[in-house]
C-alpha cells in the first residue's frame, strides 16, 4: 500500500535550505512536503559552522522565523587576523557599516524547524528509501518510507534537491547535462567544543608556521575552535592536552593566550570546493550544498544556502504559478553569480590563512607579504569586509 500525496513542491532535504525554502514558499501560498533521512535530534547534535552574515539575519528575521537570533546571538564587528607575531583588527563596521551575528547553524534549524511546526508545514524527518522519478515528465514523483515503514509517494509540479553535499538528486541530472568542478585541499580541520569562557572578544583568524588555527565562540560558556591538520588524522590519536598544546602555540606565536576547559566533542572537517552547473535540470532544482560546496574559512556555506534559497524561493513562485519551469533556468543564472563569487572567496580566506605543505621559502614570505598588504591597506581590508559581512541584496 502506498499512500499519494499531491503537492506543488516536493523537497529533498530537510536541512536550513530546504526547511526555509518551505517556510517561504508557505507565506508565497505554494504548497510543499518536505523529506529528510536524519531526525530531527540527529540534525540538531549536528555541529556545523556559527557565522550569519547581515542579510541571513534580516531573512531570519523579516520572515518570522527568529526573533532568538538577535536575542542569544552575538553581534560582531569585525575579526582578528594574527600573523607575524601580532593582530590586526578588520573593523567591518567601520569599514562597510555591516556586522555578522554569531548564532549557530544548529540554532538556525531549530528555529526553522519549530516555525514549519507552528505554521502547521508537512515535514517528514527519518524517512527511507528516498527515490526520486519521473524527472522528465509534468508531475515528478518522489518515493519513501517514512519513520513508522509506511510506503509514499509525492507526486509534484516541481522537485527541490536541498540534500546537502552527498546530495543523491544532484546524481539525477544525467552527466550529458551537467558540468562538476572540484577542488581538493591538501589538509583539513580539527574541530573542538570546549566548555570554557571566551578567549576574545570577537573570532581569531590566526596564521601561524605550525599551521592555522580559527578561535570561534558559542556561548560565554562553550568555545569552538579549530586547528589545521592532516586530512587522514584520527581525532582518537588526541588527548585535549595534545590538542591544547597545539592550539596554545599556534595562537601564542602573535601573542594570544587562550582559556581552557574540558574538551566536549572533537571532530575532522574535509576541505573541499564543489559547484555543479547548472542547479536545475527540467523539473529538479538544487539548493545549497547540494548544488555547491565551500571550504569552511569565512563560514561561508550556510549564507550561501540561504541566500540561494530566497531566489528560489522567487523564481519557484512563478514557476508554480506558470505552470513551467523556465524561472528555474532563471534561478540557476542568478544564483550562480553569487556561488562563485563566494567559491573565490572562500578559497582566496583559505589559500592565505592555512600552511600549504609544499609551499617553498618563497611562497611562505609571500604568504606573509598578501596578510601584511590585507591589514596595512583600507582598500584590502575593505574587500575582506564586504564579502565576509556577505554582499547585500538577493544576487
Ligand atoms: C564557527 O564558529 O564554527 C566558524 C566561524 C567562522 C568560520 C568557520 C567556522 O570561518
Amino acid at each position: 500500500m502506498t499512500t499519494t500525496t499531491r503537492t506543488q513542491v516536493a523537497v529533498v532535504g530537510g536541512g536550513p535550505a530546504g526547511l526555509l525554502l518551505s517556510h517561504l514558499l508557505a507565506r508565497a501560498g505554494v504548497a510543499s512536503v518536505v523529506v529528510e533521512l536524519r531526525s530531527r535530534r540527529e540534525i540538531e547534535e549536528t555541529h556545523r559552522a556559527g557565522i550569519l552574515e547581515q542579510d541571513s539575519v534580516d531573512l531570519l528575521v523579516d520572515t518570522g522565523v527568529s526573533d532568538r537570533v538577535l536575542r542569544d546571538g552575538y553581534r560582531h564587528e569585525g575579526i582578528e587576523l594574527a600573523f607575524g607575531g601580532g593582530s590586526h583588527r578588520v573593523d567591518f563596521t567601520g569599514l562597510v557599516g555591516a556586522a555578522t551575528q554569531l548564532y549557530p547553524q544548529t540554532d538556525v534549524f531549530v528555529d526553522l524547524a519549530d516555525a514549519r511546526e507552528r505554521d502547521g508545514g508537512d515535514v517528514r524527518f527519518g524517512v527511507t528509501d528516498v527515490a526520486v522519478e519521473g524527472l522528465g515528465t509534468d508531475a515528478p514523483r518522489v518515493r519513501f518510507t517514512d519513520a513508522a515503514g509506511e510506503e509514499h509517494e509525492l507526486v509534484a509540479d516541481f522537485v527541490v534537491g536541498a540534500d546537502g553535499s552527498r546530495s543523491l538528486c544532484r546524481a539525477q541530472v544525467p552527466q550529458a547535462a551537467r558540468r562538476q568542478y572540484f577542488r581538493e585541499y591538501p589538509f583539513a580541520w580539527f574541530g573542538i567544543l570546549t566548555e570554557a569562557p571566551p578567549s576574545a572578544p570577537e573570532l581569531i583568524y590566526n596564521h601561524s608556521p605550525r599551521g592555522f588555527a580559527l578561535i570561534s565562540s558559542r556561548t560565554e560558556s562553550l568555545q569552538r575552535m579549530y586547528f589545521q591538520c592532516d586530512p587522514g588524522e584520527d581525532v582518537a590519536d588526541w588527548s585535549d592536552d595534545r590538542i591544547w598544546e597545539e592550539l596554545t602555540s599556534r595562537v601564542g606565536a602573535n601573542g594570544y593566550t587562550l582559556r581552557q576547559g574540558p574538551i566536549t566533542s572533537r571532530s575532522v572537517l574535509p576541505f573541499r570546493s564543489f559547484v555543479q552547473e547548472p542547479m536545475h535540470h527540467g523539473r529538479l532544482v538544487l539548493v545549497g550544498d547540494a548544488a555547491h560546496t565551500v571550504p569552511p574559512t569565512g563560514a561561508k556555506g550556510l549564507n550561501l544556502a540561504l541566500a540561494d534559497v530566497r531566489v528560489l524561493a522567487e523564481e519557484l513562485e512563478r514557476a508554480v504559478a506558470k505552470g513551467d519551469p523556465a524561472p528555474l533556468e532563471t534561478y540557476s543564472e542568478r544564483a550562480l553569480g553569487r556561488v562563485w563569487r563566494t567559491q573565490h572567496f572562500s578559497y582566496w580566506m583559505t589559500t592565505m590563512l592555512h600552511t600549504l605543505p609544499d609551499a617553498t621559502p618563497f611562497d611562505v614570505r609571500r604568504q606573509e607579504g598578501e596578510l601584511a598588504l590585507l591589514a596595512s591597506s583600507v582598500a584590502g581590508s575593505t574587500y575582506l569586509a564586504e564579502a565576509y559581512t556577505g554582499w547585500p541584496g538577493a544576487r
